[in-house]
Order: C-alpha cells, then structure tokens, then sequence
C-alpha cells in the first residue's frame, strides 16, 4: 500500500500539522526561516508525526495535544537531518539541495540549532513532565548513536550487536516515542503506551536496516538522496558487516574499504558496494528488517482493534518494502 493511501483518512489532521509547522518555522530572521522552509516543503515521510497522531487514537484524540507533540517530532527529526547532512556532506535531501550545500555548513548548523529550539519551545506547552523527561532521554540517545557511527567509521570488527546498538539510538528511539507520547498525551494506560512504543521501535529499527540497504541499492532519484555515502564516509552497515561473515568475498570487500579509506576513490566504493550485492548480506539484513517487522505486527494484537490499528499495520509493512 502506498503511503499516500495510508494517510488518507488522516489527510484533513496532517494537514494542520503541516500548516502548524510552517507557520512555527517561520520566525523574524529571514534566513533562519528560509532554510527551515526549504527544507520542510521539500517534503518527506511525515512518519513521525504520524505515528504520534495514531498513538493517540488509541487514547482520547485531542488533536490541539496531539499537533504540538507531532510538530515537535518532525521539528526533532528535520534539525537532526540538516545536521546529519553536515556530517554526512550530502549534496540532496528529500529530492532538493540540502540545507549545508544551498548555503553552508555554519548556516546548516545554526538552523539545525533553531529548528531544535523551536522544537522545545512547542513541547512547553505540553505540562507533562514525562513527556519532557521521554523526549530529552531519546535526544541524548541520539547524539550517542551518531558518535558511535563517527566512532566507528572504517572499523571493520564491529558486530551486529554494535550496529544494532546504534540504529536503536540514532533512529528507533525517535519512532518508539512518536507512538508512545502520542497515547501518553491521549490518556492511554502504561500497558497501551508500553505497546505503542514497541510497536514504534520495531518498526524503527527495520526503518533503519531498510535506509541502510536503500542506501546500496537506490538511485538518487528515487531517494531524494544520494546513495552509496554510507559506504564512501565508512559506515559500516547491516549489509556490509553481514557481507564481511561471508568468506568468498570477505577479503576482496576489505581491500576495497581500505582504499575507500586511504583515498576516498570512488572506484572503490562502486567495487565494495558490487562486491555486498553479490554477497549474501544484503538478503541477510532484509531478512532482520522483516523480523522486526513481524516483531511490530505481533505488538499490534496487544492494542484494541480499533480502526487506526489497520493504519499501523500498513505502515509497518510499508516500512518493510519500502523502496524510498
Ligand atoms: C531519514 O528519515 C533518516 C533516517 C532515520 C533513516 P526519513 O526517511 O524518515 O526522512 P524523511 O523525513 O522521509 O525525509
Ligand atoms: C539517520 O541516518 C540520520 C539520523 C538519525 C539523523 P542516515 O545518515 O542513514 O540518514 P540519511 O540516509 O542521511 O537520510
Ligand atoms: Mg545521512
Ligand atoms: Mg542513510
């Protein structure tokens, strides 16, 4: 099913939200707007915000709570984004120049630090302390997560256990509060909300197994961002970990990551990235996506069967297949 599809019952209520987050990035210093605009009308997924509104179906639905908490979500993921673009020197987000290539990487910094703060100031509103304590918890996470990443660039020894570590930081934790403030801010009991954030981090981390494959197999224009930069900064993947268990290859993909490393030529991150296709990582790793998946599915049957239950099966699977 396609996204689209799967939001069009909640068209009307992701649209305020659209709106709310328009007029919330729009402040008095123009260009501080104008980068935060350009980033947010450039589209995207919109799976956070999402997934707090369905969280909160589950509970009472009291759309004024539940927008402040999913403008705050996407407000938290957009100012990671510009961010992890610095890290990442990419050139296209979201199909359009990111924000450190439009302008630069002071500029990028500096919205990313706004986009934040405009973040906080939305969650003010919200009085309860747990929801602050959840959602400063997961930011710290996050920056953990992507220092591990930096941590561990080129280091070919890590295991599954350490990149599982750290997609479950720098991503899952983000989607497993999305679900779960939503039914927190709608009243749900622990037990609901328990489940709504394993439902989110599930789905998170097949989310993130699923960015990581994209990033060997998508084309730019399908992605709205360019592929392969995983393998040329050297972040070392699901795939690329699971390509290096396999002894036909394992010796030739090292030598590769060694030049990518030594030279940065972009020969060798094409060799290296030919090399994990042909490997049996890349199936091995969808294989993981699709037991999260079904770990997240499984979740479901704790929760009432209400209609928004249908929605997080659909996006669950969406997650699973999704090839953008
Ligand atoms: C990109 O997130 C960063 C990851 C966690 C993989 P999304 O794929 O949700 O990005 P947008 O919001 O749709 O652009
Ligand atoms: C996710 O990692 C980034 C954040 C959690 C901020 P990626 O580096 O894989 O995201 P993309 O591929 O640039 O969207
Ligand atoms: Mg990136
Ligand atoms: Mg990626």
């Amino acid at each position: 099913m396609k996204l689209l599809e799967i939001y069009a019952k909640m068209k009307g209520d992701i649209n305020k939200i659209e709106n709310e987050l328009e007029r919330v990035v729009t402040d008095e210093q123009p260009l501080l707007s104008e980068a935060a605009l350009h980033l947010l009308k450039a589209g995207g997924k919109r799976i956070r915000p999402v997934f707090v509104l369905l969280g909160g179906k589950f509970g009472t639905y009291n759309l004024n709570d539940l927008k402040t908490v999913a403008v705050t979500l996407e407000l938290i993921h957009m100012a990671s984004l510009v961010h992890d673009d610095v890290i990442d020197d990419a050139e296209t987000r979201r199909g359009q120049l990111t924000v450190k290539s439009k302008w630069d990487n002071r500029i990028a910094m500096y919205t990313g630090d706004y986009i934040h703060g405009k973040a906080l100031s939305q969650i003010s509103q919200i009085q309860n302390k747990d929801v602050h304590t959840m959602l400063s918890k997961a930011l710290v996470q996050m920056c953990i997560g992507e220092m591990e990443q930096i941590r561990d660039f080129f280091n070919t020894n890590q295991t599954v256990r350490n990149y599982l570590l750290r997609i479950r930081r720098k991503t899952a934790l983000l989607l497993a509060i999305s679900t779960q403030l939503g039914g927190i801010v709608a009243g749900c009991t622990p037990q609901q909300y328990n489940a709504l954030y394993r439902y989110g981090y599930n789905v998170g981390m097949a989310f993130q197994i699923i960015d990581d494959l994209l990033d060997l197999y998508g084309t730019e224009k399908q992605l709205g961002k360019p592929p392969g930069s995983d393998m040329r900064q050297g972040n070392i993947t699901l795939p690329v970990i699971l390509a290096l268990q396999d002894a036909d290859i394992r010796d030739d993909l090292l030598v590769e990551i060694r030049n990518i490393h030594a030279n940065g030529d972009a020969a060798n991150t094409k060799k290296a990235i030919q090399y994990i296709r042909n490997s049996k990582g890349s199936q091995l790793a969808e294989e993981m996506a699709n037991r999260y998946i079904a770990k997240a599915l499984a979740v479901l049957e704790e929760l009432p069967a209400i209609p928004a239950k249908k929605n997080l099966v659909d996006i669950a699977h969406f997650v699973g297949k999704r090839n953008y």
